[in-house]
């Protein structure tokens, strides 16, 4: 036969003693069962407990989770500027495209010798196509044309596309410097001969 439940002084069942909660558990059971009709008071004082004491470790945990932000710093990692591209035996006459995805550039070969066109147009930057059944660069984004070299002939673009420093390392591989850009600004002469923009004679 089960004992009685021992009963206090005024003939009522003590509360039982408030449980440890953790976090988690807390929250769970604010949310789960607010029951706002319970006026007990001890059941408020309760309630208002495990309030205080989820907001609290929610405080210290995001105040933790900032501190170990702090050991993963926000770096952005750029694509590299300075690369190799093969050797000049590597290009034939004409416009190549095969750097276009990895490196947004087109290597060139013309009667003079090689050099690099950074595939951005001077508009605002879209990169344009190459049209080789038209022989010309066209900007899907406002129309620019381009020939062969790089040099705007059509729509809104305001100068040729740049061209980026090319030179011989020392196994005669090309290396391109995109940090290292030559330019054919509107009315001004021409950075396109300058020593590093071509590669004359390979
Ligand atoms: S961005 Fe190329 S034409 Fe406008």
């Amino acid at each position: 036969m089960a004992n009685p439940t021992p009963e206090s002084p005024a003939g009522k069942t003590p509360p039982p003693p408030p449980s440890k909660l953790s976090l988690s558990q807390a929250l769970f059971k604010i949310l789960k069962d607010p029951d706002p009709a319970d006026s007990d008071p001890q059941k408020v004082v309760l309630r208002r407990r495990r309030f205080v004491i989820a907001s609290v470790l929610g405080v210290l945990g995001v105040n933790f989770l900032m501190f170990l932000r702090f050991f993963f710093p926000r770096a952005l990692y750029e694509p590299k500027t300075r690369f190799r591209i093969g050797y000049p035996s590597d290009f034939g006459f004409g416009v190549d495209t095969k750097f276009q995805n990895q490196y947004r550039i087109w290597v060139v070969r013309n009667t003079e010798g090689i050099f690099v066109i950074s595939a951005i147009c001077t508009h605002l930057g879209c990169t344009p196509d190459w049209k080789p059944s038209e022989n010309k660069f066209k900007c899907p984004c406002h129309g620019s044309g381009y020939d062969p070299e790089g040099i705007n002939f059509e729509g809104p673009a305001p100068r040729p596309m740049d061209r980026a420093h090319v030179e011989l390392d020392p196994e005669g591989q090309i290396v391109v410097d995109l940090s290292h850009v030559y330019r054919w600004p509107k009315g001004e002469p021409s950075q396109f001969g300058d020593e590093g923009a071509i590669l004359r004679n390979v």
